[in-house]
């Protein structure tokens, strides 16, 4: 298929570019560079650099198979901050897409919708008739995002699939989670272990949860990958399924801390800090709808996304 890959030199859209073209997909990346880095498009895709609002409609005006769209702003607590950049960012641009796919006849979307649709659950595991509650712009606007796609599925036939993603990790060869601002609990910890941050704060260990400390459910992002190519093959026209990616099991920050220690072999000292605002204590998926009916199954270990991730910060710190 002929591809267009918003986003494609970020973290989770250049390790999916990467897989596009290693599956054989003729792939163009479009992003802006405000948060990738050229060196990420994977060779053998074409890079445009470019706004999404401007350059994807003169894009698929070329004729494309499908998008998959990862390009967004997505730090929760600028959003709170500045929610502007989030609405104009990704909602206003994502309707321009929207708007672009619809006027040149693009049969496919693929979104890289969030976790951040439910906000605080009632229940865990997390399924996706949960209601969805954000509780951030970040959310609210992912979830805008949403419904936006089911009314163009419905309206325009468009087949379309949103995946909302629980917490990413790991590296996929050269591709991997390089943020000028880290937020992110799994490379946070590694930075420690390779000395260029002396400890990590974790935040809060009073939480309702065994160990006190936050729990998430982590997911490799090859694993990640491998379900929008399945989605990508399943998605059906005038349809929008929206998918939970996720293990169905959840790590406590204690136990990454752990896992990161073992694997590294450094001591990384943590020390315990206030509660973050706006953190849930427990956020794990429900995988069940992702086996039913994508045929998906995560295969990676908490141990496998460290290990990859270790290496990838051990390879950029050489380089
Ligand atoms: N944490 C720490 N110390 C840190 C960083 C994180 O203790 O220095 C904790 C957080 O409090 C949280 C856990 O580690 O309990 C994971 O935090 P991350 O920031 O890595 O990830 P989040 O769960 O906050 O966020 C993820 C995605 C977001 C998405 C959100 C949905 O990264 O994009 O899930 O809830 F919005």
């Amino acid at each position: 298929m002929k591809l267009l890959v918003t986003g494609g030199a970020g973290y989770v859209g250049s390790v999916n570019a990467a897989h596009l073209v290693e599956a054989g997909h003729e792939v163009v990346v479009l992003d802006d560079l405000s948060t990738g880095h050229a060196d990420a498009v994977p060779e053998g895709a074409r890079f445009v650099q470019g706004e999404l609002s401007e350059a994807a409609g003169p894009l698929l005006a070329e004729g494309f198979d499908g998008v998959l769209h990862f390009a967004a702003k997505s730090l929760v607590g600028e959003s709170v901050a500045k929610p502007e950049l989030y609405w104009n960012g990704n909602v206003v641009a994502t309707f321009r897409l929207l708007e672009a796919i619809r006027e040149h006849g693009t049969p496919r979307l693929v979104f890289s919708s969030t976790a951040a649709c439910y906000g605080e659950p009632e229940e865990v595991p997390i399924r996706e008739d949960a209601p969805t509650r954000p509780t951030n712009p970040y959310g609210a606007g992912k979830l805008a995002i949403d419904t936006m796609i089911t009314s163009y599925a419905n309206a325009h036939g468009l087949a379309a699939v949103s995946l909302r993603y629980f917490n990413v990790a790991g590296a996929h060869g050269r591709f991997g989670e390089r943020h000028a601002v880290e937020t992110h609990l799994i490379p946070i910890v590694l930075q420690v272990a390779s000395g260029s941050r002396e400890s990590v704060a974790m935040y809060g260990d009073d939480w309702p949860t065994p160990d006190g400390t936050c729990v998430r459910d982590y997911i490799h992002v090859d694993d990640l990958a491998e379900a929008h190519q399945l989605a990508l093959q399943k998605a059906e026209p005038s349809t929008h399924a929206i998918y939970n990616l996720g293990s169905g099991t959840g790590y406590s920050v204690q136990q990454v801390v752990e896992a990161c220690r073992a694997i590294t072999g450094h001591a990384i000292p943590a020390a315990v800090a206030p509660r973050r605002a706006g953190d849930p204590a427990v956020l794990i998926a429900s995988a069940e709808r992702a086996a039913d009916q994508l045929g998906w199954k995560p295969s990676r270990s908490l141990q496998d996304m460290v290990g990859d991730a270790w290496r990838f910060t051990r390879e950029r710190a050489q380089a």
